[in-house]
């Protein structure tokens, strides 16, 4: 008989699943409870997980195919599905993305086949900060007043990574693109509200980091809009904070929420290593 036990994190989003080590294969009754978890909780905590990087991806890939990233820069020498975020430098280079996903964002929703989901691992967390924030956007669809339901319906919106504007932030030790990475670049468009293929609820897909512009709209019209939205996609009622302990690993559903990494004092090293697993074009 499995001990796993699932016990919420908050109102809003999170679950932590206990009594699952990483490590060992899943057997179809547990992972089909976590699945459960996962789906309804949109983001779920292994505490305590001791990961190599080939039982990290293993792991990961029992939800899904593992999909790589452009960003092969940082990704863990050697591996095609590993990302490295990390403040740490050897001989004075960073191993990894100091700054990333300091903003809302869904993963990679510049892309037209964006991930549909990442897991992030914790191998060294500071004492404070650092923390992980994730925004349920079906909550924050449910939270729109009708009349703007009506009026977001069928409408799409541009996603574009601006790599160049974070590299171009005071202290950034971004690396540059090569050409091939700029042209993947080029950005996607994606409906401004997407149905969960799993679940089948509507949620929000906007976020300040990506989402440039709303198609078919003058440029005032757009920014309005779109202010107007985030303001319902990151509203203190939709967000569960993540504070994390070392060796945390964090399944989250990029198709359900936005997340963003909060700061920390960069005395102290945060080194993650994440995954994506590859999901379907957003409708
Ligand atoms: C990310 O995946 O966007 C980074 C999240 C984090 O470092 O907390």
């Amino acid at each position: 008989m499995s001990r796993l036990e699932i016990k919420p994190l908050s109102a809003v989003a999170g679950a932590e699943v206990i009594g699952l080590d990483g490590n060992v294969p899943i057997a179809d009754a547990d992972f089909a409870r976590v699945h459960k978890a996962w789906l309804d909780s949109c983001v779920i905590v292994f505490r305590d997980q001791r990961l190599s990087p080939d039982a990290h991806e293993s792991f990961s890939a029992r939800f899904g195919p593992l999909k790589g990233h452009v960003l092969k820069q940082y990704l863990l020498p050697g591996r095609q599905f590993t990302l490295v975020l990390s403040n740490k430098k050897v001989n004075g280079e960073a191993v990894g993305l100091e700054d990333a996903g300091r903003y809302w964002h869904s993963d990679v929703s510049y892309e037209d086949v964006p991930p549909m989901a990442s897991m992030l691992y914790g191998l060294e967390i500071p004492p404070t900060g650092g923390d992980t924030l994730f925004a349920n956007q079906y909550a924050a669809y449910t939270n729109l007043p009708q009349a703007l339901r009506d009026r977001i319906a069928g409408l799409k919106a541009r996603h574009v990574f601006n790599y160049g504007k974070i590299q171009a932030e005071p202290g950034s030790a971004r690396k540059p693109l090569t050409e091939e990475q700029q042209k993947q670049l080029a950005g996607a468009v994606h409906p401004v509200v997407r149905t969960h293929p799993e679940s089948g609820r509507k949620a929000l897909y906007v976020s300040p980091g990506f989402t440039v512009a709303i198609e078919g709209l003058a440029a005032d019209e757009s920014k309005s809009l779109l202010q107007e939205l985030i303001g319902y996609a990151t509203a203190p009622e939709v967000i569960y904070r993540h504070v994390w302990k070392p060796f945390d690993a964090v399944l989250w559903d990029n198709r359900c929420l936005m997340h963003h990494a909060t700061t920390y004092d960069p005395t102290y090293t945060r080194h993650m290593h994440r995954t994506t697993i590859a999901g379907t074009r957003p409708f």
